[in-house]
């Protein structure tokens, strides 16, 4: 991977033993019609950082959003799937919190023990959570003792679980964050010719930027989904 790499520091850098980690992750898959999670990708990718942070006896509070419901509860975008299939992912129970802050999340949190798994509720439901508003990102805060990112999906909004939290509690970065800014790096400043782009997906407005850049740098741009 040459000497370009991430210059953050990881999970790998600080001692996790027994403390309550708040890991925020992007869990946001595709349901269908009957809430069923169609494709678990993302929840795949999250799985690197848990194992580390499990093997190193720390106590694991997962984070996310999914899908876009305006700050209101919206059962149609509950995080509770996610927690069943990581469980069988893992072959092991994930807790489930009904709401991401306040009584329910503090108890849950307090009382997982080290290695063990606490999925708290959509991030979303809170409009505060997109406003990045301070005081949720305080009440989130008070859940943990450190706090990883590792939402790379999710890694550009300015939100308060990704960007507000780490004023209030020591933060780094996941393994999927680590590898995923790695791999960008080199490619973007060190790659192997010829070069090819493959740009796909839907949300076109946060891709045109990319898109322009990889014009650049690119031999090849080949351009596929909705895009
Ligand atoms: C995605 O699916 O692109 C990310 O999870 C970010 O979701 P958002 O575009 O709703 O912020």
């Amino acid at each position: 991977m040459g000497n370009l790499s991430l210059t953050k520091k990881t999970v790998k850098d600080i001692d996790v033993k027994n403390k309550r980690v708040i890991v925020r992750v992007d869990f946001n898959v595709p349901l269908d019609d009957r809430g069923h999670i169609t494709d678990d990708y993302r929840i795949k990718k999250a799985i690197p950082t848990i194992k580390y942070l499990l093997e190193h006896n720390a106590k694991v509070i997962l984070c996310s959003h999914l899908g876009r419901p305006e700050g209101k509860i919206d059962k149609k975008f509950s995080l509770d799937p996610v927690a069943e299939r990581l469980g069988r992912l893992l072959g092991k129970e994930v807790r489930f919190a009904q709401d991401c802050i306040g009584e329910e999340a503090l108890q849950a949190s307090a009382e997982i023990k080290s290695g063990e798994i606490l999925l708290l509720e959509n991030l979303r439901f809170h409009a505060e959570e997109e406003n990045n508003d301070p005081a949720f990102a305080q009440s989130l805060a008070k859940l943990a003792d450190i706090y990883v990112d590792d939402a790379f999906g999710v890694i550009h909004r300015e939100h308060a679980s990704l960007v507000g939290i780490t004023k209030f509690l020591p933060s780094v970065a996941g393994l999927l964050v680590e590898h995923e800014i790695n791999t960008i790096t080199e490619v973007m400043e060190n790659p192997k010719r010829p070069l090819m782009a493959v740009i796909g997906g839907a949300k076109i407005g946060d891709k045109i930027e990319i898109l322009n850049r990889l014009i650049d740098i690119a031999d090849f741009v080949a351009i596929g989904g909705a895009m």
